[in-house]
């Protein structure tokens, strides 16, 4: 979703702001600019398309040492050069970047722009023609952005620049993302770290309804009121090669082999000094005190916590709900007595997840956050935090996060358990490890998973995947990624659902990919295999060792049988990768698509 940048100092920023623009790439988006203010006044490139395109029309001859810019992903206004960022008030005197998304615009666009002429159909413009009518009555740059942000009514990241002071970037935040990067001599501006890794690992969190008045010497972070406010810096622990591709082409296919490391990393980051996997004590008694769980997410996470749910339940005896974050909001179920909520989110930022942990921390209850960001919003505004250590996933279909969930998940359900005195009947750690080994013969596996992608999903319109339990939460997954990224309609169906009408779809040819993971359902899902087949459906059965037969097309390692979606899903990525890449489309920047979603 949109991304921010800006720095201040002695270089020449143009380079800076570009860099850190592809470093934002990864977060999906439609458009993109920036503006650079020297002595002259400010100057805006902007273009609709990849950083790329931009990068062209970038003036080269152009020197100046503050800037600011900005990634669109359109909400208000089609993806198109008007309305990429930065934007300009009429006198051309203000130019303000923004992420987020403005509710009341229309009212304040009634109220006091009546009479001015908007360049753009976007939400922001209104934020930087605001400031400008409020110059006009009077007030300093400083007070009318700070009278501007008290109007405004919703998601907000905002850099903006001042053609009269070119010494300063204006800075304000409230529920959307945003960093202020620290340097000897210059300070950045970004929405994640990785974005300024180039120049700066130290960086200050700022809170909603902050504003910062960055110089290149200074950072001032004060209230919308004025106060000031000190904060230490933090040191961003980010391998600047984590957010390389390296060798490989795109940056999902790194990332699905990345996860048999971090299956190890996990279990070592998880175990105490007795090799026990452990679990700060607060979280386990917050799992102990609930008699309900509620878990909440979007997208992927929250196919994971429909596996987590299997975990918790069957591990640890906890009944548990698993609910997307965006219906959650409105469409609250009645409530638990006692209820915990666990927030599963790879990026720690999607506003839908951020909105419903806003309202049950107001009622009062405790929440759990699972994530790969530390420091990440949904991290500190929860009173508890679970890393999943899988190291930047930048590929926007997520792949490493989604086993590192699970596999959180696991070891939350396991540690829980055994406080409550339950008997596993398993080792995780091995277990894991077992997981992690099958999941490198998987990877090993490729020009397999690349033959199935091109027999059964190089010309097909849709495509099916059924499962029954455990399965059916994978066959969710698969159909997602395989949607997402290759643009094939797929869905996922609990195998004994299709006969109830989704069988009417099935056409000579349809690929099926079913999963057979499960014993207790092995003849039962095979069964549905059937019943498609004998309507013309081409079926792909990935079964587990043990249960396989002759017709399958892929048989996975054995694992224990709780743990298999941490190694059923791998064929379902790699499999959605080279459809993907059969079709030509442009896997880790899927059309439409952002990787942090930032707007409700
Ligand atoms: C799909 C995908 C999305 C995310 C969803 C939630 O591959 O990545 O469905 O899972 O947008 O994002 P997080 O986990 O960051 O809250």
């Amino acid at each position: 979703m949109c991304g921010i940048v800006g720095y201040i100092g002695n270089q020449d920023s143009k380079e800076i702001l570009l860099k850190g623009l592809e470093k934002l790439e990864y977060r999906g988006y439609d458009s993109a600019g920036i503006a650079v203010m020297n002595d002259n006044g400010v100057q805006v490139f902007k273009e609709k398309g990849r950083i790329a395109d931009l990068r062209n029309i970038v003036d080269e001859d152009v020197m100046a040492n503050t800037g600011i810019g900005h990634t669109r992903w359109a909400t208000h206004g089609v993806p198109s050069t008007v309305n990429a960022h930065p934007h300009q008030s009429n006198s051309g005197r203000f130019t303000l970047v923004h992420n987020g998304v403005i509710e009341n615009y229309d009212i304040l666009k009634r109220e006091y722009l009546q009479g001015v002429a908007l360049k753009s159909d976007t939400d922001t413009e209104i934020i930087v023609q605001l400031i400008d009518l409020f110059v006009n009555e009077g007030f300093t740059a400083e007070e009318a952005f700070r009278k501007t942000l008290t109007h405004l009514k919703g998601s907000y990241a905002i850099a903006l620049l001042d053609a009269e002071n070119n010494e300063t970037i204006f800075v304000a935040k409230n529920k959307s993302p945003l960093l202020v990067g620290l340097g000897e001599t210059f300070n950045v501006v970004a929405s994640d770290a990785m974005a300024m890794l180039q120049v700066t690992d130290q960086y200050v969190e700022l809170m909603d309804k902050e504003i910062v008045i960055v110089t290149k010497e200074e950072v001032k972070i004060q209230t919308l009121n004025g106060e000031e406010i000190s904060r230490d810096p933090y040191t961003a622990e980010l391998d600047a090669s984590d957010i390389e591709k390296g060798t490989y082409p795109h940056y999902m296919l790194k990332e699905i082999d990345e996860q048999p490391l971090v299956m190890r990393k996990i279990i070592q980051k998880y175990q105490g000094d007795n090799e026990e996997l452990t679990i700060d004590q607060e979280i386990v008694e917050a799992m102990n005190n609930a008699d309900r769980i509620y878990i909440i997410a979007a997208g992927t996470s929250y196919h994971a916590g429909l596996v987590g749910k299997q975990f918790i339940e069957k591990i640890a005896e906890i009944p548990v709900e698993v609910h997307i974050s965006s219906e959650f909001g409105y469409n609250m179920p009645l409530l638990s007595k006692k209820p915990l909520f666990i927030f599963i989110s790879q990026s720690g930022e999607t506003a839908d997840s951020r909105a419903v942990l806003v309202s049950v921390k107001e009622m009062g209850h405790k929440a759990l956050t699972i994530t790969n960001v530390p420091g990440s919003t949904l991290s500190r505004e929860a009173d508890y935090t679970l890393l999943l250590h899988a190291g930047p996933e930048i590929a926007v279909a997520s792949t490493k996060a989604y086993t590192a969930q699970i596999a959180v998940l696991s070891i939350l359900a396991e540690v829980t358990a055994k406080s409550r005195g339950l008997e596993l009947g398993f080792n995780l750690v091995q277990e894991l490890g077992i997981v992690a080994n099958a999941m490198e013969v998987l990877c090993d596996s490729k020009e397999e998973f690349e033959d199935i992608a091109s027999k059964f999903l190089s010309t097909t319109r849709n495509a099916f995947f059924i499962g029954r339990g455990i399965d059916f939460y994978v066959g969710l997954e698969g159909a997602l990624k395989l949607k997402e990224i290759s643009y094939i309609q797929a869905e996922g169906f609990a195998g004994g659902e299709l006969k109830h009408g989704t069988i009417a779809l099935i056409e000579n040819g349809t690929p099926i990919i079913a999963l057979a993971t499960q014993e207790s359902v092995n003849l039962s899902i095979r069964g549905n295999v059937k019943e498609v087949a004998a309507r013309g459906a081409n079926p792909c059965i990935i079964s587990m060792k043990g249960l396989e037969t002759e017709e399958d097309s892929f048989i996975i390692p054995e694992v224990n049988e709780l743990l298999t979606p941490l190694i059923s899903v791998i064929p379902l990525q790699l499999i959605s990768y080279y459809a993907a890449l059969h079709r030509e489309c442009d896997v880790d920047k899927p059309r439409n698509l952002a990787k942090s979603v930032t707007v409700e």
